[in-house]
């Protein structure tokens, strides 16, 4: 029997899909991408030439490519203000739709993406890559063993020493809601979150810096204009979930710190046992009166030019997603999830606002 082919279109033909997913998708021998749509023609032209079908269509109006009743599955790789608007419009056009991450710009957004879902039928999934890990789905399966016994405590860390993304529209405020708390800390929430499976707020205090005083010294990608960079260099939250459990989370894009702890790492204390990711992962517990840590070995078992299921994170992402579509089951990344990180997110920039906690209902 043919294997079906399921079609894509891609809209923002920029960074993320370059990086990601075009070249994700394109490794697998059942997605066909068959539209790109980018402002910039000459994006979506390229993209054409380098992962497309030979007759593809560009398109630089997102709209105009929703008209094509033969994609099934759009991928939303534009900057964070227009997540909300595009998938929302893709829904209702009749596609499954992977939007990037941070969900939307705003909570209000956010809410209303789970709603567009809900309304149509079609699935809707966030590209929190970090979840395709082999370091968090191995700890996934550890932790619903029960390993760790009851998670009360959590560190989600997002920490640049300097890392301030200068490209695009990432210093404006207006397309992307904020800087490295809604750019990587939504990263190490959303894994942090999963890893618990806790989705349940009740109170978040935060704070935010815009302090250090020579943010672009040091900045792997170079400075900027003079009064270009309005985002916080750094955020931090302390979210109380329901349960009681507390969450803190550290984000920054330019911190006078000695230890950077890359997006997606995560500490889990538990009643049993503790868990981390950082680089790799380590479980660590307490047993025949010995401190005990635990560091699996996530390799491919010494197998030399090993070429069976990739590891890569983004690959398993697009793997996962085309199946769930293909297969009509749950997507990883469920919308209602994905979510209550914008929530906790803009609570964490309202608090810093106003100096007062947010509660949630
Ligand atoms: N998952 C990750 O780790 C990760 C990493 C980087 C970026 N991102 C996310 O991806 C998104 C894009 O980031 P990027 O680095 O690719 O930015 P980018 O500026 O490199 O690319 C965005 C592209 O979208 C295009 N675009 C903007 N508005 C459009 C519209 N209405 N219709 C069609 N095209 C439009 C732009 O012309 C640009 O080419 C952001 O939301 C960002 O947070 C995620």
């Amino acid at each position: 029997m043919m294997e079906r082919k399921v079609k894509v279109g891609i809209i923002g033909c920029g960074g993320i899909a370059n990086g990601k997913h075009m070249p994700s998708l394109s490794k697998l021998s059942d997605v066909e991408l068959v539209a790109f749509c980018d402002l910039v023609e000459e994006k979506a032209i390229k993209a054409k030439e380098q992962y497309g079908t030979p007759d593809a269509k560009v398109y630089t109006d997102y709209k105009e490519l929703l008209k094509d009743g033969e994609i099934e599955v759009v991928h939303v790789c534009t900057p964070n203000r227009s997540h909300a608007p595009i998938s929302i419009d893709s829904l209702y056009a009749g596609k499954h739709v992977m939007c990037e991450k941070p969900m939307a710009k705003t909570a209000e957004d956010a809410r209303k993406m789970v709603a567009a879902a809900k309304e149509t039928g079609k699935k809707l999934t966030i590209g929190y890559q970090h979840r395709h890990k082999p370091e968090a789905i191995y700890l996934k399966s550890v932790i619903e063993r029960g390993d760790l016994g009851e998670i009360y405590l959590a560190k989600a860390y997002a920490v640049r020493r300097r890392g301030t993304p200068n490209w695009g529209v990432f210093l404006n405020e207006y397309e992307q809601g904020g800087g490295p708390l809604i750019d990587i800390g939504t990263h190490s929430l959303d894994v942090t979150l999963y890893l618990m499976n806790n989705y349940e707020p009740r109170m978040v205090v935060g704070t935010k810096y815009k302090k250090v005083s020579n943010p672009e010294c040091g900045n792997p990608w170079g400075g900027w204009k003079e009064g270009e960079n309005t985002m916080e260099d750094s955020a931090f939250g302390f979210i109380v979930m329901k349960n009681g459990a507390t969450i803190i989370l550290e984000s920054s894009w330019a911190l006078n710190t000695i230890e950077p702890i890359q997006e997606g790492s995560t500490v889990l204390c538990g009643t049993d046992a503790g868990a981390q990711i950082k680089g790799g992962v380590t479980i660590n517990k307490a047993e025949f009166n010995r401190l005990v840590e635990i560091k699996p070995d996530l390799s491919s078992g010494g197998v030399a030019f090993y070429e069976g299921i990739s590891d890569n994170p983004a690959e398993v992402e697009a793997r996962r997603w085309i199946d769930a579509v293909k297969n009509d089951t749950e997507v990883v990344v469920k919308p209602e999830q994905a979510c209550v990180v914008s929530e906790i997110l803009e609570a964490i920039y309202t608090s810093a606002k106003t100096g007062q906690p947010v509660y949630f209902e």
